[in-house]
């Protein structure tokens, strides 16, 4: 998704914002831009395609500025072209703007500009902005009344940044996009993720909804766009290191991340009861209780609503968030919508959020990211602890939030100890998995599955979540067609598609349901399908047999990381990037 940079302050901003848009990288983009104010004018440059071999100094040496903006665009309103990358320009050149979002009323606006005589450069919906700022300054002295009242008239979602040439200010804004600002000894900065910028200061404020700074060389003020009023915001310290969000050694950020897992367990046993027992509370009052979130999230709340049930005999019903609005009207007051997400910025879940409370149903997050929007608005949240992901597939941020599942379920059944305990052992097991000559042995069975057509995957109740997270991290990073199924759907179709030598990855178990996913995929195999077991125990059906310690309900957690590294490897050995997969976003902030 969009990635947005700002900087005020010393002459190499233009420096400041390429690192940064570096670091945003990881949502996902397909072309990027720049703005530079200095000595009364902006220049502009843009760039379709990535950012990762552009280097300043080589080729762009005249470059600078002391305010600057940059973007990082992912297409929506018109192709993937120079002109309608960010930034855009006022027709006076006066205003650079960069945005995140859409500007669902731009159309109107645009029409309404053009007689007015503003002529467009560009097919997007963000260059409205720039020309909606120049006309509101001709009545306004201020940037920042002009950047109100020009909001004032915008429907949609919007994280900007701004530059004015002649005032020599910045700005950023939001509504509905993530906008964090940062304050650093050598100037002010701002990001749509605190990576940003975090190199040169971890102090940041997170602007809220209907929130801007104005950012002046000598200070800046928090402003809501609606009152005008000025906000005393509250600065908070981030804790990650930089170190932390990059590779650390590793040649990509998915190993990196996947590497880090028995860590995040470990994190996750620390998980302060108190707020467990918050959560615990909004469970106990729920009078219904749903599940939603959006892709790998989706999966982790899947086996959150199996482990309730299944641990604790509560009913959860699961919603695709995107699906949400079809069951919105169904929310009552007492109900309680339980949401998951790494970024805590998907528009699917912040829209469901917003729905569900408005029908005085309440929000428990989990959620990875502090500040986040989702945490912000939640009645309650617990912040899984997989530290920050980059890699736009997630791995840890799953298996942090399959882990906060874990803590949840024991601390209801008021057997902390047990949880912890399970998550200790898990750590241990994934440890393993990820020995060298482990490593090794998965990687040689990517190889023989880095050619196939189609790869498949079969699990039976809690299982069940893992071979749809499975399929989904094979197609995300090695665009292998890959479908998750339950064993017990197996006959009522997915059947017809086993034919000889078709992977089959078979999550089973060693309780009451290994009986019938061992039938499961002896049924598959006598199609020629090619076995491969996961579970905790070995069976003369599996070609292939990739051992985890038998954790009841728990197993789970652990056994997911081989379909991650069986995927990591299939993209390695296909020479695919497997940080940065074709068309997709790491924070999906548009619907
Ligand atoms: C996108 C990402 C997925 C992620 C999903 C939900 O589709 O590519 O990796 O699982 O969004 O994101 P969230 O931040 O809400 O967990």
């Amino acid at each position: 998704m969009c990635g947005i940079v700002g900087y005020l302050g010393k002459e190499d901003g233009a420096h400041v914002i390429i690192d940064g848009l570096k670091r945003l990288e990881y949502r996902g983009y397909d072309s990027w831009g720049i703005a530079a104010s200095n000595d009364g004018k902006i220049d502009i440059h843009k760039q379709v395609g990535k950012i990762g071999g552009f280097d300043l100094k080589r080729d762009l040496p005249a470059f600078h500025g002391n305010i600057c903006i940059g973007h990082t665009r992912w297409a929506t309103h018109g192709g993937v072209t120079e002109k309608n990358s960010h930034p855009h320009l006022s027709c006076d050149k006066r205003i650079a703007v960069v945005h995140n979002g859409i500007v669902e009323n731009y159309q109107e606006l645009k029409t309404e500009l053009e007689k007015k005589g503003h002529k467009f450069v560009s097919q997007t919906d963000t260059e409205v902005l720039a020309h909606l700022i120049e006309e509101k300054l001709k009545t306004k002295k201020e940037l920042k009344d002009a950047v109100r009242a020009s909001l004032k008239e915008v429907e949609g979602s919007y994280a900007l940044g701004i530059i004015d040439r002649e005032q020599k200010i910045m700005i950023g804004a939001r509504l509905g996009s993530p906008l964090v600002f940062g304050l650093g000894k050598d100037g002010f900065y701002l990001g749509s993720d605190v990576p940003a910028f975090l190199e040169f200061t971890n102090k940041v404020i997170f602007l809220g909804e209907h929130e801007m700074v104005e950012v002046k060389p000598e200070g800046y003020k928090i402003i809501n766009i609606e009152s005008g009023q000025q906000i005393k915001s509250k600065i908070v310290k981030i804790a990650w290191s930089i170190e932390d969000a990059e590779k650390g050694g590793q040649p990509h950020f998915m190993i990196k991340e996947m590497l880090e897992q028995p860590m995040v367990v470990d994190k996750t046993v620390g998980t302060d009861p108190t707020e467990l027992e918050k959560a615990a509370k909004l469970i106990r009052k729920a009078k219904k209780i749903y599940v939603v979130a959006c892709g790998t999230a989706l999966h982790a709340g899947l086996y959150g609503a199996y482990l309730l049930a299944q641990n604790n005999d509560l009913m959860v019903q699961p919603i695709s968030a995107g699906e949400f609005p079809y069951f919105g009207h169904l929310i009552k007051k007492n109900d309680l919508v339980i949401t998951v997400s790494q970024s805590g910025e998907t528009a699917d879940v912040l829209g469901a959020v917003r729905s569900a409370q408005a029908a005085g149903a309440k929000v428990l997050a989990l959620v990875n990211v502090l500040g986040s929007s989702l945490m912000r608005l939640a009645d309650g949240s617990i912040l899984t602890k997989a530290g920050s992901e980059i890699c736009v597939l997630s791995t840890k941020a799953y298996v942090s939030q399959q882990a906060m599942f874990a803590m949840l379920s024991a601390h209801l059944n008021g057997k902390p100890e047990e949880g912890k305990k399970a998550l200790r052992a898990i750590k241990k097991d994934i440890k393993t998995i990820l020995e060298k000559d482990n490593l090794k042995k998965i990687r040689k069975l990517a190889k023989k599955l880095s050619g196939v057509p189609n790869i498949y995957a079969l699990g039976r109740g809690i299982n069940y979540p893992n071979s749809l997270e499975s399929c989904l991290k094979i197609k995300e990073v090695s665009y292998i067609h890959a479908e998750g199924f339950a064993g017990g759907d197996l006959k009522h179709g997915p059947i017809a598609l086993i034919e000889k030598d078709v992977p089959v990855l078979v999550f089973s178990t060693n309780d009451q349901v290994q009986k019938e996913i061992i039938s499961n995929a002896m049924e598959v195999k006598a199609r020629g399908a090619y076995v491969i077991g996961i579970g905790p125990e070995n069976n003369q059906v599996f070609e292939e047999y990739l051992p985890v310690s038998a954790n009841g309900f728990y197993t789970p957690i652990a056994s997911i990381v081989y379909s991650q590294l069986i995927a990591y490897y299939i993209a390695l050995e296909k020479q695919l990037d497997p940080d940065k997969p074709r068309n997709l976003a790491k924070s999906v902030t548009v619907k």
